[in-house]
């Protein structure tokens, strides 16, 4: 793999990062995941505008225009191969000479960009496709969930706890028993062919999958979809759990907590949504 770090492309195992780097010492950083697939950036723009919200959100002053983002990241895939990629960009605050909790002055962001192979999107419409498993946990993250923070620790804990259980992912909810998000997934809920997502706030990611599917079911469907809390309980009574990301695509779920959510099929619903997708992402 060829890697880009701070203004050169080299192999990945000869890039590296000093141990002072506030990235490593306190996760002081943000980071973006962006997927590619037939060597096309699917939300190029909507993925580098949440990256610019993110460094904004946490006083780093990093502002590459879209173009230099567009051939940075070009000249990144030309030199990788690959037709399914995700694109992984890391931005810290930077190295700084002793470590310190308050921002150091005139300190130089550190970017660091590789990439990876993924799945491409799959139809679960074959007999033999399963949909995951999940278990519901109570959300332990920090309260700005809405900051895509290099600060993994809450979200690699919970993941790790579903794996130990041996499920998928996990159904994360806040105190009030209403559903936040999956460890690294945006999550929809079909109830009588009415489609439903948690809204937008800190306890979550604003996703852009989840963005380009709200999309493409108002421009392309007739099923009725609204922003709205999500209480546990409405989880489990749903007939449809969907798991959204840039690396998991649409995942329909079809167990949580060893329980069958609807048939405990992959849903009819979701076979039309992720037809669209897959339209949209080919
Ligand atoms: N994760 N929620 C969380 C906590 C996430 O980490 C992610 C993505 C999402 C979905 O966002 P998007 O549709 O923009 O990928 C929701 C990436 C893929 C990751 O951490 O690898």
């Amino acid at each position: 793999t060829t890697v880009y770090l701070n203004g050169t492309f080299l192999p990945q195992d000869e890039a590296m990062i000093s141990p002072m780097d506030r990235g490593f010492l306190f996760g002081d950083g943000i980071y973006e995941v962006i997927p590619v697939h037939l060597r096309r950036m699917i939300g190029f723009k909507q993925h580098i505008i949440r990256l610019q919200t993110g460094l904004e959100a946490i006083g780093i002053a990093f502002d590459w225009s879209e173009e230099k983002w567009q051939s940075v990241l070009s000249k990144l895939l030309g030199l990788n191969k690959g037709d399914n990629l995700a694109i992984y960009i890391q931005i810290s605050r930077g190295v700084s000479q002793k470590r310190q909790h308050g921002f150091p002055d005139n300190i130089q962001p550190t970017i660091f960009i590789t990439c990876y192979p993924i799945k491409p999107p799959t139809n679960y419409l074959s007999s033999a496709s399963k949909g995951l498993t999940l278990i519901s946990q109570q959300d332990r993250r920090w309260r700005n969930c809405h900051i895509k923070t290099t600060s993994l620790l809450g979200n690699v804990l919970h993941y790790q706890n579903s794996q130990n259980q041996q499920v998928d992912e996990c159904l994360l909810y806040n105190e009030q028993k209403q559903v936040t998000e999956a460890s690294a997934c945006n999550v929809f809920i079909v109830k009588n062919n009415h489609i439903y997502t948690p809204p937008l706030d800190s306890q979550l990611l604003p996703g852009i999958t989840r963005a380009i599917i709200m999309d493409l079911i108002t421009a392309k469907t007739t099923f009725g979809l609204t922003e709205k809390s999500i209480s546990l309980d409405e989880a489990r009574n749903a007939d449809e759990l969907w798991l959204t990301s840039s690396t998991r695509n649409i995942a329909p779920a079809v167990i949580l907590d060893n329980a069958k959510i609807g048939d405990g099929k992959v849903g009819e619903v979701y076979k039309q949504i992720n037809l669209l997708f897959n339209k949209h992402k080919f």
